[in-house]
């Protein structure tokens, strides 16, 4: 299947619902859910049926939009009470990815900026802002993946951590994006996908993707990274994002960290892929980054029919890490590539929009 193809989140106006791929099916099945209920979006966000920073918040912006259009409000005031509840109940879905809170927040602007305007108008303009962050989205993955191709070689072996692909976003992925537009272009990468424990987004959606995609994939447990990087498979890192802090410092799927760690160890740059919608500006460094701990059964019961440890053991489940700014060789935008000191060339970006 051509990466065109595959639309992890959608609109169904007609229907009132949400269009989602569930990404716990993959690579199994191939399901889309249709959800018409702020309740059933809020819970695929906190399932991981739709995950990926991006993706996240094109599905808040459009619960958003769902959960307004179902307000029986008269005028804009009372419309505004009801937009205000669902948008604070979407921020309450993930902690870590400021995607979400950036959505949300975008949705919130554009409502204030029709005041004044009937109910339906509202409703109208609300559908035409998660339209447009879908839109842009893709625009802005493309112009990742330029910048980040221009970082790289034909024939190069590349590693990637979790998900950051096409159904990750609107489309072509973020750090998956350089991978799709080397291949049309002939690059041939051979690319290594981590497992990604305790989830399997490597296993299970990035392989699965390029798969798909016609791409050299060849999938590893995470603690092979290094053996990999030893044998001199690997000429470069990429890895998406879920928030970066104004200093560079970058949290993204726990085990990213050690990635980055190992990359510096042989000497591999380390590149993180993150539209500006992904920078937090608000955030000085990583240690003001909400890391979003999750049940301890994803790791002690997910994937066997038996439990995979003993009953009532301890467990600690933190969903993503922080890969320390030094660690990180550049950080690709949609507007061009970050280099450190980053609290200098952050800011930048955000200037040539
Ligand atoms: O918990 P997930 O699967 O939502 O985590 C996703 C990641 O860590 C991705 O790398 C990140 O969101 C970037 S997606 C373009």
């Amino acid at each position: 299947m051509p990466v065109d193809v595959i639309q992890s989140v959608k609109l169904d106006d007609e229907k009132n619902a949400l269009i989602l791929l569930d990404q716990t099916l993959l690579p199994n099945e191939k399901v889309f859910l249709e959800l018409t209920k702020v309740e059933g979006i809020w819970d695929a966000i906190y399932e991981l049926k739709v995950r990926g920073a991006p993706a996240i918040g094109i599905a808040a912006a459009y619960g958003v939009y769902l959960g307004t259009k179902m307000s029986k409000a008269e005028n804009y005031d009372q419309l505004y009470e009801d937009f205000k509840k669902v948008k604070d109940y979407f921020a309450t879905s993930r902690p870590t990815a400021v995607n979400l809170f950036w959505a949300l927040d975008r949705m919130e602007a554009r409502f204030k900026k029709e005041a004044g305007k009937t109910a339906v108008e509202v409703k109208q303009a609300l559908k035409e802002e998660a339209d447009l962050i879908r839109a842009e989205d893709e625009k802005v993955c493309e112009a990742i993946g330029r910048y980040a191709l221009s970082l790289l070689k034909p024939g190069m072996g590349l590693l990637t951590h979790c998900n950051a692909g096409t159904i990750a976003t609107a489309k072509y992925g973020t750090a998956l994006a350089p991978i799709y537009l080397g291949q049309q272009q002939g690059y041939n990468f051979k690319v290594y996908a981590d497992e990604t424990r305790p989830l399997l987004q490597g296993a299970r959606l990035t392989a699965w993707e390029l798969q798909e995609a016609g791409v050299d994939v060849t999938l590893i447990c995470d603690n092979m990274a290094s053996i990999v990087m030893k044998e001199g498979k690997i000429q470069a890192v990429l890895v998406g994002c879920d928030r970066v802090a104004a200093n560079g410092d970058a949290a993204n799927k726990i085990g990213t960290s050690g990635v980055a760690i190992l990359a510096k160890h042989y000497n591999i740059p380390f590149y993180v892929c993150a539209p500006l919608s992904t920078v937090d500006l608000n955030c000085n460094t990583g240690a003001d980054i909400h890391i979003e701990l999750r049940p301890g059964e994803e790791i002690t019961k997910k994937w066997y029919e038996k439990p995979m440890a003993p009953e009532g053991v301890k467990t600690y489940n933190p969903a993503f890490d922080v890969t320390d700014n030094e660690l990180i060789t550049a950080i690709i935008t949609e507007n061009g590539i970050a280099y450190p000191p980053y609290t200098e060339s952050l800011p930048k970006m955000f200037k040539k929009e």
